[in-house]
């Protein structure tokens, strides 16, 4: 039997999302945003837990959304898991402490702008491709990339697609600290933990009151979704796809 490509795991208040589909560099697949969507639900719901973790496994963060998903949702629009996950991602209650070590692609690199703790290993590398698969933005990062990093920037990292590594990303406010591999999920665990003894009421409300309202995020997820699903069905996108597929097939 296949291993589960995601493990949640609940201990000392922190719940721990493992991406676990190395072989495949964690591009994420329907089945594992689901499993995301309902950690996160399980997460505000629960009393007891008090911080998220996220991590990946064996040197990949994410590869980013599975693109072999991304053409079965051409041929069958209708609201993708991906977008599901981005919206739980912009209304998530309880904090998100992000473990990134190797690529983060894609969504991969576009989560980090709603996570409150993010640590990374010397071989993170960050890119968001989107243009280049015949793509546009999403998880709110043409909103929030330029609030955070300022447009020059925002604009090498969206259009370009150029990448960017840990020490670019901790030079640029992205990432909180840069641990030596070996350490990088002790530490992050601990620094979840750390988050999940805070009174949770008070540490809510704080998270809360830092992202401010979130009416700008949700209107501009909304029509990043439109324009995605719009792309998703371009000859541009479909040629990319069909060019990573076929990769090394010659
Ligand atoms: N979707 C589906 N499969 C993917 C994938 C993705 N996003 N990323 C990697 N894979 C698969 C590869 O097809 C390959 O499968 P195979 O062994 O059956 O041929 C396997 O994962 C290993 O990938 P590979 O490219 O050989 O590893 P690498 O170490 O040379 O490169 C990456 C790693 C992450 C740099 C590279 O895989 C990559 O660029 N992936 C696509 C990233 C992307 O564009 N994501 C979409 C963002 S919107």
């Amino acid at each position: 039997m296949s291993q589960t490509p995601i493990e949640i795991v609940e201990h000392e208040g922190v719940l721990t999302i493992t991406l676990r589909r190395a072989q495949k560099k964690n591009a994420l697949t329907s089945l594992m945003y689901e499993a995301m969507i309902e950690a996160f639900a399980r997460a505000d719901a629960d009393a007891n837990i008090g911080a998220l973790l996220l991590r990946g496994s064996e040197g990949i963060f994410t590869a980013g959304n599975d693109i072999g998903d991304f053409i079965a949702c051409a041929q069958a629009p209708g609201k993708m898991a991906a977008w599901r996950f981005v919206e739980s991602l912009a209304t998530l209650q309880t904090p998100l402490v992000a473990a990134i070590a190797g690529p983060a692609i894609g969504i991969g690199a576009t989560l980090i702008l709603h996570c409150d703790l993010v640590y990374a290993a010397p071989d993170a590398l960050f890119k968001m491709p989107f243009v280049d698969l015949g793509l546009v933005p999403e998880a709110g990062a043409s909103l929030l990339l330029p609030q955070r990093i300022g447009m020059a920037k925002a604009s090498e990292f969206l259009m370009l697609g150029a990448s960017f590594d840990a020490t670019q990303a901790h030079s640029l406010g992205l990432v909180n600290d840069i641990l030596p591999q070996a350490d990088l999920d002790t530490y992050a665990f601990a620094q979840a933990k750390a988050l999940a003894r805070k009174p949770r009421g008070a540490l809510r409300a704080t998270r809360r009151l830092l992202r401010g309202d979130s009416t700008a995020l949700v209107t501009r997820i909304a029509e990043e979704g439109a324009a995605f699903v719009q792309a998703l069905q371009s000859g541009e996108a479909q040629a990319a796809f069909s060019a990573f597929m076929a990769r090394g097939k010659a």
